[in-house]
């Protein structure tokens, strides 16, 4: 076991524990924001520098501060280690430098981006970016393409994180997708035929901390936090079946895997859930969805005697018998078709 003291809390962790896992163990607002790193997935971190940190005691034998911030999900924790997050103005800094440094090229286009309201670099931004950004350059553009049946990429997005690439290598036999080229110039890409085909390649839907991986069968058909995120289950033989549903009134518009705090999925699932089995019926309710993080989407949601409340407690309890009863409001028609 290693102790060390993180934004001035002292805790023990296992030898060879990231910073981030130590941060993670501690929990709240001092934990380092992550846009690379993904604990369920091998290899991850490294890429973005979100979770930067100050060292200012290496460790209990050579307490001298490291030269350089560094990355908490891929720097081990020694004995004695000292760690500012919250506490260090360069960090805080250099946090708003690495905000301007990944939208350079990402486009601003969260009013028409499916990702909205759940996604990483918009939270990213909001909590530690600048408000201006200075650069005037030309930006990176990419044409979206289809990638498989269900997915499409929009590469203009792309912050090149690679957690899709891990996932698409880790969960699936062949290795059908990777990073291309380099600097500027590097995009992801399918190897053969722009298809990605396996039981498990919605996952890189999920995984992707921005919009440029989106559901075809979701895309544009309505806003997140205008739907009705629930939790449930169904016998699977190829996943754990565990899902989350997305409702707008008795719609199932889409399903999803189940994320913790960390908007990490915690168990992937497979293309059958996720993609095929958009009636009620296919499922077992479990109840409300516990929003952590994604504030837009938990704003009103679930608190005791709300229609969303209702609905949930309803569903679970008689098993959607009476589902034409429910109070629900008409779906919004939201087809910018020039954004398709
Ligand atoms: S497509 Fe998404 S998950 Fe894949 S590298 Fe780009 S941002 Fe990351
Ligand atoms: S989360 Fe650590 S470098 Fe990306």
């Amino acid at each position: 076991m290693a102790k060390i003291t993180f934004d001035g809390i002292q805790i023990e962790v296992a030898d060879g524990s990231t910073i981030l896992q130590a941060a993670r163990q501690i929990g709240g607002s001092i934990v380092p924001p992550a846009m690379c790193y993904y604990s369920t997935l091998k290899g991850t971190g490294g890429k973005c520098r979100a979770c930067l940190v100050k060292v200012t005691a290496g460790s209990e034998k050579d307490p001298r501060p490291m030269p350089k911030l560094v990355a908490s999900c891929i720097t081990p924790v020694q004995d004695g280690m000292i760690v500012e997050n919250t506490l260090n103005e360069e960090v805080l800094s250099t946090r708003k430098s690495i905000v301007e440094f990944l939208l350079i090229n990402h486009p601003l286009d969260c009013p028409i981006c499916d990702q909205a309201g759940e996604c990483d670099l918009q939270n990213f931004a909001f909590e530690h970016g600048n408000v201006k950004q200075r650069y005037e350059e030309e930006r990176r553009e990419f044409d979206k393409i289809d990638i498989g049946q269900y997915i499409k990429l929009h590469m203009t997005r792309c912050i090149l994180c690679y957690r899709c690439v891990y996932t698409a290598d880790q969960l699936t036999e062949k290795r059908v997708h990777g990073v291309m080229n380099r600097g500027d110039a590097a995009e992801i890409s399918t190897y053969i035929a722009n298809s990605i085909e396996n039981d498990f390649s919605g996952n890189i839907i999920d995984v992707c901390p921005v919009g440029a991986l989106t559901d075809k069968t979701f895309r544009f058909a309505n806003r997140v936090w205008f739907t009705k995120p629930v939790d449930a289950h169904r016998n699977c033989d190829k996943c754990s079946g565990k899902v989350v549903l997305w409702y707008r009134g008795n719609d199932v518009l889409r399903v999803t895997a189940r994320k913790n705090e960390y908007n990490e999925v915690i168990d992937f699932i497979c293309n059958t859930c996720r993609f095929e089995k958009k009636e009620t019926s296919d499922w077992t309710i479990e109840g409300p969805r516990k929003i952590e993080r994604t504030s837009v989407i938990s704003q009103g949601h679930y608190l005791e005697g709300t229609q969303v409340a209702d609905f949930t407690k309803r569903v679970a309890q008689e098993q959607y018998k009476n589902i034409d009863d429910l109070p629900v409001q008409p779906p919004r028609q939201l087809s910018p078709d020039t954004a398709r």
